[in-house]
């Protein structure tokens, strides 16, 4: 971040956020407010975002997707991209790298903590403050919640938090909204999001609760009840949000959803391997399933699967979950971009989100 902390500070944020981590809760996030300037930002949590910023960056994501080449791949030309990714990716990383390739950044990475000096015992932050000395920009990916803020109050430079254990993943949020402006039916105010599987472990559903909040979607949660949205979590989604139902059975709410966004029960989160087979298998959306939904509801998921959308229903109109893998790519582009300082829509211009809808 750019303003300097005193050690003081540093140091009471670093034991609160070991406190978030010991309760698996949730609290506003301590870093600063977009508030309609990204330059130089730290993308940390959904908290930091206003309704405004969530719909500037959509607005950029919609321009850089219909631009043409020659105006997007020259916008970062000068900068160089650091990913840090201590836990598997596929998607988020990959996306990011063709997010800088195209805007014409240099990228640099580690992926794994066996290759990075965290394995010799090196602490977060000083791995955060030496990348930093190479780079503009840090794409940081690790398993602890509050460790992307750690991070970012360690540095004078942005990171983008591309998930933080179970905590929350925002850029994952941001292109789930932007898949239901593009591929969706209706206005975000007048949705019904129905959130599927592992609510209590699963960090996309997390930033994304927080941000269909902002819009007053209405927002049911299905879940077995070990794996139900943390509570600290709801309370703050505050009075805004319209909550429907908390329910483990998706028949309850499967007829009014606009978009049934699954997840994937997060094997890696469970101590106990017994309760994750026992519950792995609770949802599995199959065509029998989706015969039962909207004829214009969407499927989302973030992927990956391991079983919880059957292979026939990729054939359904409806599934756009591959559809939000290459919405991610734009997306990362504008925030990129916008965190750089950069733009691809002309000052003149700049006003609501215009989605060039595919269906
Ligand atoms: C998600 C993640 O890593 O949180 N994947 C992703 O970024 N697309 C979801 C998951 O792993 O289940």
């Amino acid at each position: 971040m750019s303003i300097t902390r005193t050690l003081n500070e540093f140091v009471s944020m670093r034991s609160s956020l070991d406190e978030i981590e010991s309760q698996n809760g949730f609290s506003e996030c301590p870093l600063p407010k977009i508030n309609g300037d990204f330059t130089g930002k730290d993308i940390v949590s959904m908290d930091q975002f206003d309704r405004e910023d969530v719909d500037l960056i959509m607005s950029e994501a919609f321009a850089i997707a219909g631009a043409e080449p020659r105006r997007t791949r020259g916008l970062l030309w000068d900068k160089v991209i650091a990913s840090l990714f201590y836990e598997p990716s596929t998607r988020t990383f990959l996306s990011f790298e063709a997010a800088a390739k195209r805007l014409g950044a240099s990228t640099i990475s580690t992926q794994g903590v066996e290759y990075s000096s965290i394995s010799k015992g090196e602490s977060l932050e000083d791995t955060a403050r030496t990348v930093e000395r190479y780079s503009d920009l840090t794409i940081l990916r690790q398993g602890k919640v509050g460790g992307a803020a750690l991070a970012a109050l360690a540095t004078e430079k942005p990171i983008i938090n591309a998930g933080d254990g179970v905590g929350e993943h925002p850029t994952q949020a941001l292109l789930d909204y932007y898949t239901i402006l593009r591929e969706g039916n209706n206005e975000p105010e007048s949705l019904t999001v129905t959130m599927l599987g592992d609510l209590k472990n699963g960090r996309t559903v997390h930033s994304l609760a927080k941000l269909l909040s902002k819009y007053g979607t209405r927002l049911n949660f299905v879940s077995p009840d070990e794996l139900r949205m943390p509570e600290s979590l709801i309370k703050q989604l505050g009075d805004d949000s319209e909550i429907g139902l908390q329910t483990s059975c998706l028949d309850e709410v499967l007829g009014e959803s606009d978009v049934l966004y699954v997840t994937r029960v997060q094997k890696e989160r469970f101590t106990n391997n017994d309760e994750y087979e026992r519950l792995k298998n609770h949802f599995i959306i199959t065509p029998e399933v989706m015969s039962r939904a909207k004829n214009d509801m969407i499927l989302m998921h973030p992927l990956p699967r391991v079983g919880e959308i059957t292979k026939e229903v990729d054939r359904d109109k409806r599934a756009v979950y591959f559809d939000q893998v290459e919405n991610g790519m734009y997306l990362r582009m504008a925030l990129l971009a916008r965190v750089l300082g950069r733009t691809v829509i002309p000052a003149s211009i700049l006003g609501e989100p215009k989605g060039v809808r595919r269906r």
